[in-house]
């Protein structure tokens, strides 16, 4: 099994505050993974660490193998990563479709000449670059809206919307923060299914959710997080009955 993502002793200090300390995590390919741990634990922190937006203060980061610590957000998202973010990102007054397409110009060789000049490499890689986001959106149920605003969708939508512009890059590793954040019971379970499916569509993702039957449901390993130290890991069955686990989080909450 080929290890997609390796966290390794990664600590995280804003000034006094440590974010997070002495993390390890590992994904392997194929996995669907979860991370949870209540408000202000180090979850997003833990994503940001990874995807390059802030350079950890002690520890490494691994892509398939290759150190990645320390490198630009872009670099990383060339590399392999990508993710949505806690609030919605979208470019609101572009179409669902081109939302789409400008997730996928990480993979795109046209140079400055090509987007002068209209070559023929160009034409032909727009051309393939349409047809691909057609692909996922109509697996998300989002074709028949591929020409309206994004703005204009309702928020659940938007949110998916969000998953299918990253997974338009072709992503090794598809990190999710909390993609049922705001969504109502329906629309958390139409998400649930969908990211489901991601798996057998072969992506490899790491998920923070706070909706437990969310996480609970689709993910084959949890890691948990409490105030910046990882207190518990495993199967969903076993971090439910881990009793430091119970104590610091899943105690608070109804499951
Ligand atoms: N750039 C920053 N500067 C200073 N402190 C920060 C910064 N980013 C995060 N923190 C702090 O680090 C801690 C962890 O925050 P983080 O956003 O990672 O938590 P979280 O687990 O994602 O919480 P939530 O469930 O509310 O999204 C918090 O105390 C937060 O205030
Ligand atoms: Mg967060």
């Amino acid at each position: 099994m080929e290890k997609i993502l390796k966290v390794d002793h990664i600590t995280q200090k804003f000034g006094g505050l440590v974010a997070l300390e002495d993390v390890n995590m590992e994904v392997d390919s194929g996995e669907i993974v979860g991370v949870i741990g209540p408000n202000g634990a180090g979850k997003t922190t833990l994503f940001n660490c990874i995807t390059g937006i802030y350079k950890p203060t002690e520890g490494t980061v691994e892509l398939a193998g290759k150190d990645v610590t320390g490198w630009k957000p872009y670099q990383i998202t060339k590399q392999g990563f990508a993710r949505t973010f806690q609030n919605i990102r979208l470019f609101r007054k572009m179409t669902v479709l081109d939302n789409v397409i400008a997730g996928m110009h990480v993979h795109t060789k046209s140079n400055l000449l090509d987007s002068i000049f209209d070559t023929p490499r160009k034409r032909r890689e727009m051309t393939e670059c349409q047809e691909n986001a057609e692909k996922i959106l109509k697996i998300f149920d989002l074709y028949d809206q591929r020409y309206e605003m994004a703005g204009a969708l309702p928020y659940g939508k938007q949110r998916e919307l969000e998953i299918v512009r990253a997974m338009a890059a072709r992503p090794k590793l598809l990190l999710l923060d909390e993609p049922a954040a705001g969504m109502n019971e329906q629309e958390t379970q139409e998400l649930m299914h969908r990211v489901g499916q991601l798996k057998e569509m072969g992506y490899t993702v790491l998920l923070i959710e706070h909706d437990m039957k969310f996480v609970m449901n689709i993910c084959r390993r949890l890691y948990v997080l409490d105030n910046g130290r990882l207190i518990g890991k495993g199967t969903p069955q076993e971090v439910k009955k881990n009793p430091v686990v119970v104590e610091a989080y899943l105690g608070k909450d109804e499951t």
